[in-house]
């Protein structure tokens, strides 16, 4: 059976998480405090998101801090060594937590050196104010860069997965560098809950579309980071571990990649400036 948690480079990252983009304030907390309660072990937020209190408190009220992995991404504008420095205390100081568990790149920046943004990422590592680092929105390439000029481990790439965008190869390289892939819109931004594949799938197992979309992820070892504001959904979301998708079930899905899949836009990336 698909194991609960990925383990990349000595870390244990919980193979489903909540996603946060779009909540606030007190919707937030709730929903945070309320996905921890089920059993969600792994909150996914952003200094983009504009939400990292809100977070915070959630984690606070549920009592559990020491059992969650708290995942947060440095703005693609502040990726000079010293805006990340800055940053990240304050991210500290909106999350009011002592530590973060996992901090990312959120999305390359062309215009300032990898290697000196990765530098200040281990710094930040080694001084104690996260346990582990890693990337996000990292072709193949830039993969192979980062790994090559890291000073400490990466443990994750999160990107864009669902069964309408075909990820095989960013897959395989994360694979190659022993690096866990996390997919964000993982339910392809609630594309999957009307589609026909789906539903018929689950129909058979008493599942939902949005069920066996997250399945097929983790299925192949693709942590998930699904996000609704919706309290009932936060349980079906986290109910995918009781069934299997068969081989052939596996594939079919694989077959709805199309070209045009991806829905998060890339264009407004500095990277493309
Ligand atoms: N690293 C990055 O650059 C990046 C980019 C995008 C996203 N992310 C992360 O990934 C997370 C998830 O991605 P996302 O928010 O883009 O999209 P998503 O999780 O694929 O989809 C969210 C949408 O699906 C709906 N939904 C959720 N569960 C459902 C269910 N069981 N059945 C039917 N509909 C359902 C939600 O509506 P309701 O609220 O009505 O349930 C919401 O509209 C984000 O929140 C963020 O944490 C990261």
């Amino acid at each position: 059976m698909t194991k609960p948690v990925i383990e990349a480079k000595g870390f244990k990252l919980p193979i489903v998480g909540l996603g946060t983009w779009t909540l606030r304030g007190r919707e937030c907390t709730r929903l945070v405090e309320q996905a921890i309660r089920i059993g969600y072990r792994h909150i996914d937020t952003a200094q983009m998101y504009d939400n990292e209190r809100a977070v915070g408190e959630g984690i606070r009220a549920s009592g559990k801090r020491s059992e969650v992995v708290v995942v947060t991404k440095v703005q693609p504008t502040l990726l000079a060594p010293h805006d990340l420095e800055r940053s990240v205390k304050e991210s500290l100081a909106q999350l009011r937590l002592d530590v973060i568990d996992l901090l990312l790149i959120h999305w390359p920046n062309q215009r300032v050196p990898l290697a000196e943004t990765l530098g200040a990422m281990a710094k930040m590592k080694q001084q104690g104010y996260t346990r582990a680092i890693g990337v996000s929105n990292f072709t193949v390439a830039l993969l192979e860069e980062a790994n090559r000029v890291s000073p400490e481990p990466l443990v994750c790439n999160q990107v864009e997965c669902h069964p309408y965008l075909d990820q095989d190869k960013v897959l395989a390289a994360c694979k190659k560098h022993g690096m866990a892939m996390v997919a964000y819109s993982p339910i392809a931004r609630g594309q999957a809950r009307g589609d026909e594949l789906l539903g018929r799938i689950g129909a058979a197992r008493g599942k939902t579309a949005a069920q066996v979309c997250l399945r097929w992820l983790i299925q192949q070892g693709i942590a998930v980071v699904p996000r609704t504001s919706k309290v009932q959904r936060l349980g079906e979301n986290f109910e995918i571990f009781d069934f299997q998708l068969s081989d052939a079930e596996m594939t079919e899905i694989a077959g709805l990649a199309r070209p045009g899949g991806r829905i998060v836009d890339w264009s407004y990336s500095p990277q493309w400036d």
